[in-house]
């Protein structure tokens, strides 16, 4: 048996000696072990405001915490909320949270606690030691300037993304046509999850204008360019990590990630795709982006049937395995946005119905149950099951379900 699939086999053995029992779980005709509530239906008013409601009930106590630790996520079975510093990737979602809670709750307190939050994470901009500012400060800031009434903080929230965008294009590479991920194996690489920092230097460009301006959104559209050229596999499913050879630009190949292996297909990297090529199409109007969103959701509705949920990679067919459910709210908000960019009127409408079905199993009480005593939001999450093999609630899936569930409502009402 090839590596690989002793690999994955092993892994399925060992998530099912884990559950103890087969879930009741439906599996797809196409082989990815996915969970399915009995009835599948699209997202209610009702379910979003239960689901918000509960938000605002979960994180009220966490934000009045200092705010020198940020909100992380917390295992199945714990009452006590992780925490991160500045610096950890996820800083940023929690402050994105409450800005949408303020949104929906439109109460002054929780605007306070969104300006103190993101006052809090901003100063983050300045460091050149992470690719990952696009989730830790342009997603708060950019919720900040859409929705602060103050026009001085809202100048502020745009510098702060101005200084993440020059940090950010400070780790360019010119060979590859990208910006420096990190270091894997001791080689220059890139990580599917870059794609949802790229959009900043795109968006932060053009508001800025001029040559300075241009350069940064060039580099953002190049940066994705380069993912969907080197990341996306013939059948539209993802490789999680990529090592290049800084000194020609090429391509070495495939190194171990948060997947199964180097080359399945890893659940939440899939949906990291499709929403960052989505927006990068949509801010840029580039055809090649939009192909490779779509490319990227077809692989996606292939393996995820509407109104389920996936295991952690998608390559995992045994009932039983872990979920990764943001892995699904993230899809979720790429699939309501590249419905809104896809002519084809069928092919819009599958992306539409799968987000709003999957929203609406992520919006019932077995995803986002009333009475858990866990701290965070979304259950059966997965964070990195190589290293971490057991489920719970995280930052980041907590806040694009909030967010994907503020997109669904109009399109319900
Ligand atoms: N960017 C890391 C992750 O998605 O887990």
């Amino acid at each position: 048996m090839p590596g690989r699939a002793r690999r994955l086999l092993l892994l399925g053995l060992a998530a099912l000696l884990a559950a103890g029992t087969f879930l009741a779980a439906s599996t797809s005709a196409s082989a990815t072990a996915t969970t399915c509530p009995t009835t599948i239906a699209p997202v209610t008013n009702e379910q979003i405001d239960r689901v918000f409601a509960l938000a605002a009930k979960k994180f009220q106590p966490l934000a009045q915490r200092t705010r020198k630790r940020f909100p992380f996520g917390a295992a199945q079975n714990s009452t006590a909320m992780d925490t991160t510093n500045l610096r950890g990737w996820t800083s940023g979602f929690f402050p994105a949270s409450t800005w949408l809670i303020y949104q929906n709750t439109n109460n002054p307190r929780w605007l306070d606690l969104a300006r103190a939050w993101t006052k809090a994470v901003l100063p983050v901009a300045s460091w050149t030691g992470t690719h990952d500012l696009g989730f830790m400060v342009g997603l708060p800031a950019a919720l900040g300037v859409e929705l602060d009434p103050s026009a001085k903080l809202r100048t502020d929230y745009r510098k702060a993304m101005l200084t993440a965008s020059e940090s950010l294009s400070s780790r360019w590479n010119a060979k590859v046509g990208a910006f420096k991920s990190g270091e894997y194996d001791g080689q220059w690489g890139l990580i599917m999850d870059s794609a949802m920092n790229a959009p900043l230097l795109i968006t932060r460009g053009q508001q800025l204008g001029g040559s300075r301006g241009a350069q940064l959104e060039q580099r953002g559209t190049q940066h994705l360019l380069t993912l969907a050229r080197t990341f996306i596999r013939p059948d539209g499913s993802t490789y999680h990590r990529l090592a290049f050879d800084t000194s020609t630009g090429a391509l070495t190949g495939p190194v171990p990630g948060q997947g199964a292996d180097p080359d399945s297909a890893w659940a939440r990297g899939q949906s990291w795709a499709i929403y960052g090529f989505a927006q990068g199409a949509a801010l840029t109007g580039d055809q090649t982006l939009l192909a490779a969103a779509q490319t990227t959701a077809d692989y996606w509705l292939s393996k995820v049937p509407n109104g389920c949920i996936p295991a952690w990679d998608l390559d995992i067919d045994t009932p039983g395995a872990l979920h990764d459910s943001s892995a699904s709210a993230i899809a979720a908000n790429g699939l309501l946005l590249l419905a809104t960019l896809t002519t084809d009127q069928a092919k819009a409408e599958a992306y539409r119905t799968a987000a709003l079905t999957s929203l609406g199993t992520l919006a019932s009480e077995e995803w986002t149950p009333t009475t858990s005593p866990n701290p965070g939001l979304l259950q059966k999450q997965t964070y990195n099951v190589p290293k971490y093999d057991y489920e719970g609630s995280y930052s980041w899936g907590d806040t694009y379900l909030l967010q994907a569930l503020r997109t669904a409502r109009p399109l319900i009402s």
